[in-house]
């Protein structure tokens, strides 16, 4: 059993290692306490998967803490993933292969349990009312609002990877551009850039119009209602044309494509963003909204097969796990 004074010991081992390096006798005392306290760990990470317990997201609210606390609730959910993430960087060598699958196969259900967490009761019916497809009403109102924020990690993300030495774009093309928080945030980014935004959502050009009171003002920000299945833009006109969480509403996703290929001028940037595609299992939550708005979801291999089909090149498919995020780029 590893007790206070152990772990003390433990530490004061660390800390001598580091100031003045350890005789061979603390070395080996170093290793056994080592050796312990994994072992310690490991049961202990043990008994917790035995007694886990995942819950489907419509029971959450009405499940009671097991006797052990471990059933998987709203309240303790995220603790249990900090948990389990916490333990595998620095541990993972010391389990079993065994143990290392059922750890990966636990924090993966943890992990789609914790996204189905994150949209909360009260945004699915947001979401539900509102029409992320094409917003209207107050509800729509207040999903574009709380997009602005949500969607900010996932923006600044995928604008990483457009090399700023190589891409000075002068005019760019924001499609689905819901709330114009990605407007703005491109705005500030090339402030000497026209930004163009297109959403076929009075709703969403209203707010556009209203985020971006200054840009607009200067005549550096343009907002035009339409879809991107026809685009009211000339040949050969965008630097760089983005779109952050809209593809799934497009109809006929690979005519939307060509018409972005055809506004993009030669060597011109598309950018493609998202936090759902078709590899990903959905969550209960996630799966409601898709089907309520015939979400088409593309998997990776559709992306690259569809944007190889319009004749794009350089085509990059950038990940990232929990939070799941999509950005698929490519040139013209
Ligand atoms: C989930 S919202 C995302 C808004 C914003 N890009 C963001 O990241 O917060 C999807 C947006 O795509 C727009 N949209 C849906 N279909 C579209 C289409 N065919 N052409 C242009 N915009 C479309 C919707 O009106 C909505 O504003």
């Amino acid at each position: 059993m590893i007790t206070k004074d152990k772990l003390d010991r433990i530490n004061e081992l660390a800390k001598k290692k580091k100031e003045e390096g350890l005789t061979e006798e603390e070395q080996q005392e170093r290793k056994a306490l080592h050796e312990e306290y994994i072992g310690n760990v490991r049961n202990s990470l043990k008994a917790q998967l035995d007694s886990i317990k995942i819950v489907p997201a419509e029971e959450v609210e009405q499940v009671k803490p097991s006797k052990n606390g471990n059933n998987i609730t709203k309240e303790n959910i995220q603790d249990a993933v900090a948990q389990v993430s916490q333990f595998l960087p620095n541990e993972n060598e010391e389990l079993t292969d065994e143990e290392k699958e059922r750890v990966a196969f636990i924090s993966d259900k943890l992990g789609k349990e914790f996204r189905n967490q994150q949209i909360s009761d009260e945004q699915l019916s947001q979401v539900l009312t509102g029409n992320p497809s094409n917003p209207t009403g107050q509800a729509g109102d207040e999903m574009l609002s709380r997009m602005n924020n949500s969607h900010k990690g996932l923006t600044d993300w995928a604008l990483t990877f457009l090399k700023d030495e190589n891409i000075k774009p002068s005019t760019i093309l924001d499609i689905g551009c819901g709330g114009g928080a990605a407007i703005k945030n491109l705005h500030e980014r090339y402030p000497k850039a026209t930004i163009y935004g297109i959403d076929v959502s009075d709703l969403a050009i209203q707010k556009t119009i209203e985020f971006n009171q200054k840009g607009v003002t200067e005549d550096k920000v343009r907002v035009t209602k339409g879809s991107v299945e026809n685009l009211p833009y000339g040949d050969d006109f965008f630097d760089l044309v983005v779109s952050i969480e809209s593809y799934y509403f497009w109809p006929r996703f690979q005519n939307c494509l060509e018409q972005i290929k055809r506004v993009l001028k030669p060597n011109g940037t598309c950018m493609i963003v998202a936090e759902l595609y078709g590899d990903l299992e959905l969550t209960y939550k996630e799966n409601l909204i898709a089907q309520k708005f015939n979400q088409n979801l593309l998997t990776k291999k559709e992306f690259k097969d569809s944007f190889e089909k319009a004749g794009f090149k350089n085509i990059r498919i950038y990940t990232e796990d929990n939070p799941n995020w999509i950005c698929v780029e490519a040139q013209k």
